[in-house]
């Protein structure tokens, strides 16, 4: 009854805690592509590529069900997947449309017109490939009319936290912020659109001040994935184990997860 979470490295970690601790009698199995982290400055058809491998090794390892616990993979990919390749017996789910209903006060399914929102003014932090795809202003226009979205495209963050160097991490939030405070200088919402950055949360909270609400996935995604199960729970795989995987080293990028996490998690190689 295995769920797969793909991620290209470690922020999909911070979906698979959110995901546990909501269905803690569920295995899920991560796959971190490590070796190919990070995805932000790879073109789609690479993006594409990388995410198919993935997918293919979860659905191998009893997940139905896969979690693309990645905006890039999501933003670049999952359409595509979704309407050519992806078999009937088998589901992948991005993690951008939970964020979407969240900030557009929508339920699940909600697919009535665009309406007025409460929030006008948003500012999306994500990878520079998620920006330039403009996959979150499409499925916004799809729910929400008169928002302005001013995207700030987050180079060299995700490397940072791959390479575990936190201190410039946190400096590059700063100066990304400043850059687009430059553009929107009074966002009333800010997207963490990229599931590597709630791990920097504190640094985007204190840049931003604490009268810009931050919406990050991990909690949003988690709701939506117990509502879908409970409506589809023939999507719960024959897997029975969690396990965590990784196309990186697994000592190294075992190391990195366990102080992100602050408890033991060992990865074997993909
Ligand atoms: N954490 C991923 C995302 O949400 C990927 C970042 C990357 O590999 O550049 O976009």
């Amino acid at each position: 009854m295995a769920v797969g979470i793909f991620d290209s490295g470690l922020g999909g970690l911070t979906v698979l805690e959110a995901v546990r601790k909501r269905l803690p009698h569920v295995p899920f199995v991560y796959y971190g592509d490590n070796a190919h982290a990070p995805y932000g400055v790879r073109d789609a058809e690479d993006v594409y590529e990388l995410t198919k491998a993935g997918v293919e090794r979860l659905w191998a390892a009893g997940c139905d069900l896969v979690i693309l616990a990645c905006n890039t993979a999501s933003a670049a990919a999952l359409r595509r997947m979704q309407e050519s390749w992806v078999p009937a017996d088998k589901r992948v789910l991005g993690v951008f449309v939970p964020l979407i209903e969240a900030l557009t006060e929508r339920q699940w399914g909600d697919n009535s017109p665009p309406r007025e929102v409460a929030v006008k003014h948003v500012a999306l932090f994500a990878t520079p490939a998620t920006v330039s795809s403009r996959a979150f202003q499409r499925e916004l226009a799809f729910r929400a009319i008169g928002v302005d979205v001013e995207a700030q495209a987050c180079g060299g963050v995700v490397d940072a936290i791959e390479e575990g160097d936190m201190i410039l991490a946190e400096a590059l939030v700063r100066s990304h912020v400043d850059a687009l405070r430059r553009k929107m200088p009074a966002p009333e919402a800010a997207i963490l659109g990229c599931t590597h950055y709630p791990l920097l949360e504190g640094a985007f909270q204190a840049a931003l001040g604490t009268g810009v609400q931050v919406y990050s996935q991990a909690n949003l995604v988690a709701e939506s994935l117990a509502d879908y199960l409970e409506r589809h729970p023939n999507m719960l795989g024959p897997g029975q184990k969690s396990l965590f995987l990784t196309t990186g080293d697994p000592a190294r990028v075992s190391d990195r997860a366990t102080q992100f996490m602050h408890r033991p998690i060992a990865f074997e190689a993909a």
